[in-house]
């Protein structure tokens, strides 16, 4: 398969998502429609309580900010979810690091830590950043420190379950070194370490957020790629990359590869694209069709030239209308909106194989 076959076939999914979701329309049209069915907060599919809190706080009058980090909260406490917070995949030594960003639509604050250990919470550490600093973002021991000035209590936060995926990660990987799994799960190893079969993990959670008065916030919150060099730090703490919000357009955030994101400013992007008058369908999916097409790198593309990795965009205007899209299709959305919260179907460039 070519490239030229690859740009046909992504330019006929963008340009299929693109007429699905309407016709352009400038963005002061946008602004002037209204706030339909606010408070509306719209997040990963990991978010599905996430939505329903923030939109419960913003219904009794909560700044858009204060809905989204405490909505993205309960998921970073919780040990289940290994993509965010307390139970995070760690690092390749086997130590959880935390990347956050938060931002305020109406003041056009930011703040953001990245690389922060032994803090449930980084999503308030970055409100922190934004409230009690002149700065945008601290990273690594300087955030630890920061946050413990602020009162926050350092916790270990690998807990039993993310540690056994790690050590068997760990065990797996590579047959040149000197970790062996346990002796009954050597079939198990030949067929992970033939097979690739223990693949590295993005998860995060991003949220955004409008209010009945229009106005919106973001944050994004992640325990980053899983087995990591230490220090390595993703999209989502970088403002523009993993969130970004303008509070004239809208707010959109990100999941997945977030070095992809990175190298296509992939919020900003979205928000960029929906100033000029893209719906947020349009907006997202151009931008995933850009990450697709700007991955040269034939160890990060399939037999058919597309990204082996996946990405979702996320984006809510700010009259309203919202939507996610990714590079491989089976993605969601939570969504709250007209007090009911559920999962959406993200519009995809490439369908996954059955
Ligand atoms: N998007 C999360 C990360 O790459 O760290």
């Amino acid at each position: 398969m070519t490239n030229n076959a690859v740009t046909r076939r992504t330019f006929l999914a963008s340009t299929a998502a693109i007429a699905a979701a309407g016709k352009l329309r400038p963005a002061r049209a946008i602004a002037q429609t209204g706030q339909r069915n606010a408070p509306i907060a719209i997040s990963s599919a990991n978010g599905l309580r996430t939505v329903e809190k923030a939109a419960s706080l913003m219904t009794d009058g909560a700044d858009t900010l204060d809905a989204v980090i405490a909505g993205v909260n309960i998921v970073e406490a919780d040990p289940s979810d290994h993509s965010v917070g307390l139970g995070g995949l760690p690092n390749e030594d086997g130590i959880v690091e935390l990347d956050s960003s938060v931002m305020h639509g109406p003041t056009h604050n930011c703040g953001a830590v990245a690389a922060i250990r032994n803090i449930v919470h980084p999503s308030r550490v970055a409100k922190l950043v934004l409230e009690r600093t002149d700065h945008a973002m601290i990273v690594g021991q300087g955030a630890l420190r920061f946050a413990k000035a602020h009162g926050f209590k350092e916790q270990d936060l690998l807990t039993d379950d993310a540690r056994k995926i790690w050590l068997r990660w760990k065990e797996s990987h590579s047959d040149r070194d000197d970790w062996l799994p346990p002796l009954e799960a050597t079939d198990d190893r030949k067929q992970s370490r033939a097979a690739g079969a223990i693949d590295f993990t993005y998860g995060t959670i991003h949220c955004s957020a409008l209010n009945a008065a229009g106005d919106l916030s973001a944050v994004t919150t992640t325990s980053g790629l899983s087995y990591k060099i230490p220090g390595r730090v993703g999209d989502s703490p970088i403002v523009g990359a993993g969130m970004y919000v303008d509070n004239e357009v809208g707010a959109a955030g990100s999941t997945g590869r977030g070095e992809a994101v990175i190298k296509n400013c992939g919020a900003f992007a979205v928000i960029e694209l929906m100033r000029q008058g893209a719906s947020p369908a349009q907006a997202c999916m151009a931008v995933i069709k850009r990450i697709a097409d700007h991955t040269k790198d034939p160890r990060l593309l399939d037999d058919q030239g597309r990204p082996k990795f996946d990405v979702k965009m996320y984006a809510l205007a700010k009259d309203g209308r919202f939507a996610a899209a990714s590079i491989w299709s089976n993605g969601k959305l939570a969504v709250s909106s007209n007090g009911t919260a559920r999962l959406e179907d993200a519009a995809y460039l490439h369908k996954r194989p059955e």
